[in-house]
């Protein structure tokens, strides 16, 4: 199973090297399995705002923005403060991997919604 995602991403990387649309090869499955051992959705719904913003409303807001990807790695591993909607600040939650790549194609699954 472990070794079926990690050939298969793999193999991700290597057509979006290739391939102008590199959203084609997000492995949903994968994406919504981190963002859930995360605690992401406690915040984040993929098409509805909770805390957060909803990640299709994060998604249409990079769009055209060939940074998008850097950006979200950078959010996702800074820990940066970010604002709530009642107005406080608190950091936000650094997403933890065993793999980069894990990290990366769920920032392609949300930048593809
Ligand atoms: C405690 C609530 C909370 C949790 C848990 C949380 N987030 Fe967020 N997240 C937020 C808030 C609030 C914002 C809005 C930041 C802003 O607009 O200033 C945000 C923003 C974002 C953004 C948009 C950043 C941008 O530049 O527009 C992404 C992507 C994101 N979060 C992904 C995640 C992922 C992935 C996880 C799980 C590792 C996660 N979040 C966990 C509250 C949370």
């Amino acid at each position: 199973m472990k070794k079926s995602i990690l050939t298969s991403l793999s193999i991700m990387t290597l057509t979006s090297l290739f391939s102008l649309s590199a959203h084609a090869e997000v492995n949903v499955d994968a994406a919504k399995a981190l963002a859930k051992e995360n605690g992401c959705f406690r915040c984040h719904g993929t098409d509805k705002d909770k805390d957060g913003p909803a990640w299709n409303k994060v998604s249409a807001k990079y769009k055209g923005d060939a940074k998008a990807i850097d950006k979200l790695l950078e959010h996702l591993s800074s820990g940066k403060n970010v604002k709530f909607a009642d107005g406080h600040e608190e950091a936000h939650k650094i997403l933890k991997t065993e793999d980069p790549k894990d990290a990366k194609n769920l920032v392609e699954f949300i930048l593809s919604l």
